[in-house]
């Protein structure tokens, strides 16, 4: 299949370029985003320095491919010597601290999954306390390693995957508190991506939502 890089110097939002392009397998490639989304509608902090990309696939399955988007970040990132690790369902830790985002979007036949990773960008103070950057990860080597690592992953049967992402992550068997509301020991993950929370014995399925950690 292989992938077809379009860089921009300056843009609103990687996935905005994306819905004009939409066309499979092109990546969309910005230094900077002005007006960058994270998930639910907040802001992604996006200037200089760190690697910001969409990438336009076809007819897949949101929370699947989120799952192994997760997976192929932090293949990329170890493979680099960065012990990178996944809280569910797709925020990347290092040091218990979050180094990338990933948006997975639906626009009619299309997912646009927009990934950013903090590379050499300065954190703002405000946010320092749960987010960290990677200054010494050049993103001219990582963007073509993960490029390559995302195929193979997104390839895969959703077994495989989800087998794949319980190895990488960090979340399992921890009590977690989901938007602030359910609180439980994270189980499992079913085969759709859905988090099984054990709250006092009853079982919640979670599709989506915001995870804090309540163990430390
Ligand atoms: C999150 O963790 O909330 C997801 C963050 C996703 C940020 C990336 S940066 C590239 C792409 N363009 C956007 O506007 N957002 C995603």
């Amino acid at each position: 299949m292989g992938f077809q890089i379009l860089h921009f110097n300056r843009v609103t939002s990687t996935q905005e370029i994306a819905k004009m392009i939409l066309k499979e397998n092109v990546v969309i490639v910005a230094d900077v985003q002005t007006s960058a989304r994270g998930r639910y509608g907040r802001s992604w902090i996006s200037p200089y320095g760190g690697l910001w990309f969409t990438v336009i696939l076809k007819d897949r399955k949101e929370n699947i491919i989120t799952l192994a988007a997760g997976v192929a970040v932090v293949k990329a990132l170890k493979n680099m010597d960065v012990d990178a690790k996944i809280k569910w369902p797709n925020d990347i830790l290092v040091h218990g601290k979050k180094a990338a985002g990933i948006l997975a979007e639906i626009y009619g036949d299309y997912l646009l999954l927009g990934i950013g990773i903090n590379l050499e960008n300065e954190i703002p103070e405000e946010i320092k306390e749960f987010a960290t950057n990677l200054p010494h990860i050049e993103k001219e080597a990582l963007l073509p390693l993960l490029l390559e690592i995302l195929e193979k992953e997104i390839k895969k049967e959703k077994e495989r995957i989800i087998e794949e992402w319980r190895n990488y992550q960090c979340t399992l068997g921890r009590r977690v508190l989901i938007d602030e509301k359910i609180e439980g020991i994270a189980e499992s993950i079913d085969d759709e991506g859905f988090l099984i929370l054990n709250c006092n014995g009853k079982r919640e399925r979670i599709l989506a939502g915001t995870l804090r950690f309540l163990d430390g």
